[in-house]
């Protein structure tokens, strides 16, 4: 009894048409033990008495959404269509995918790492990094703090981004697990495939990162996709071309290997959407716009906002495209390959600057 993608989907639909107050998805997650067929949501350490949680504000909003937009019947119609819109996508390619595709995985808690709790809000945030997760983490340290900070930007990002300070689902027992999935708002951030994996190109090997992760990955690049390295870009690994990097990124190697790092992991990877029913699906190009109608569903919209920062050194579409130019298109299509759920699944038209074959 290991549901697999499709029995999932077809569980969401029937549990979306019987049952009217069936709000957001029915997931099981299955482990190798199936303790979970004992005692299914068996621990309850609910609930926000008396206050609504973002889940129902998301699917039945009431007045407290609905005060901060206007006109208001009409943008927040627009807004919740929208995000159908979007989970529709996800929905549909997950279909797709599966159709063509006999892996049947089941998730374990390891696979939830990328999944930040905040009980006292009821939401879940799954994180990928180079789309503003450094800012997210932060809200969610805030939210989860209880009153130990008021602003984000007083949080210095390395703190963003030491584990102890945000809980992740795969610190709770099975049934906490299940319970949290089916009764809190789940959402994450995208962005667009390839600027999101040139930002962390950038970020990773053009800037003086850190010399461990040169060691741990540049060298590697280095010594798989260079022909007559010297000795020292060898040892350093400090001065990876693009070129170089996206040929160990389709290298079978590579994966084979072990899973690519987080950074530039496909979101598919990180945050398992054909598993995991996403309730918003928030998107860079909208950041802020995406980001305070979260904060807004979640009650805290009114003390509470995305911080806004400068976006100089941000990766653009244009810088994008500048990189892309010295990629054979063989190449090119075989990095598509790799992407290209994470371009479906979110929307994202194929690059009018890539020359696929
Ligand atoms: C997908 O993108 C196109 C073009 O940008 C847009 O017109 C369409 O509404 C989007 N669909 C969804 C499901 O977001
Ligand atoms: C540097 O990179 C290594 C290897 O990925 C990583 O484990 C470590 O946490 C990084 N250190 C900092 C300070 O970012
Ligand atoms: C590598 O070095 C050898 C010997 O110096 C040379 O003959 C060869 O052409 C070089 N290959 C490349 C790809 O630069
Ligand atoms: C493209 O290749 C040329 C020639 O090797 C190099 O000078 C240039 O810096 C490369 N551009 C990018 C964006 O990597």
């Amino acid at each position: 009894m290991k549901p697999g993608l499709l029995e999932v989907m077809r569980m969401n639909r029937i549990c979306r048409m019987v049952l009217a107050t069936c709000l957001g998805s029915f997931i099981l997650v299955i482990f190798y033990f199936q303790i979970m067929r004992r005692s299914p949501f068996g621990v309850d350490i609910c609930c926000r008495k008396g206050s609504r949680s973002p889940l129902q504000e998301l699917y039945n909003p009431t007045q407290r959404s609905l005060e901060r937009v206007s006109p208001p019947w009409l943008e927040l119609s627009n807004t919740a269509v929208l995000h159908q819109m979007r989970r529709d996508q996800v929905t549909d390619t997950c279909r797709a995918n599966s159709a063509v595709s006999r892996k049947r995985r089941v998730l374990t808690p390891s696979d939830l790492k990328h999944l930040v709790v905040d009980e006292d809000h009821e939401l879940i945030y799954c994180y990928v990094p180079k789309v503003a997760c450094t800012n997210w983490k932060r809200l969610m340290m805030v939210l989860t703090g209880r009153g130990k900070y008021s602003d984000p930007m007083e949080i210095p990002a390395n703190e963003a981004h030491v584990s102890a300070n945000l809980k992740t689902l795969n610190q709770y027992s099975i049934p906490e697990i299940n319970h949290r999935l089916k009764s809190y708002m789940k959402f994450l951030f995208v962005r667009e495939p390839f600027e999101r994996l040139v930002s962390a190109y950038r970020n990773k090997f053009t800037q003086k990162y850190n010399t461990s992760f040169h060691k741990r990955y540049g060298t590697k690049i280095v010594r798989r996709q260079r022909k007559n390295a010297t000795q020292e870009a060898l040892r350093k690994g400090d001065d990876v071309k693009f070129e170089e990097f996206v040929a160990y990124l389709i290298d079978p190697h590579t994966q084979r290997e072990e899973p690519f790092n987080e950074h530039w992991q496909t979101v598919y990877s990180l945050c398992h959407p054909c598993h995991i029913h996403y309730d918003l699906v928030g998107k860079y190009e909208t950041l802020e716009e995406d980001s305070n109608y979260v904060l807004q569903l979640a009650g805290v919209g009114s003390y509470l906002k995305f911080p806004t920062y400068a976006k100089s050194t941000r990766t653009t579409d244009e810088m994008t495209t500048e990189f892309f130019q010295n990629i054979s298109s063989e190449h090119q299509t075989q990095l598509y390959e790799v992407y290209k759920l994470d371009f479906l699944m979110f929307n994202y038209s194929v690059p009018s600057y890539l020359k696929l074959e």
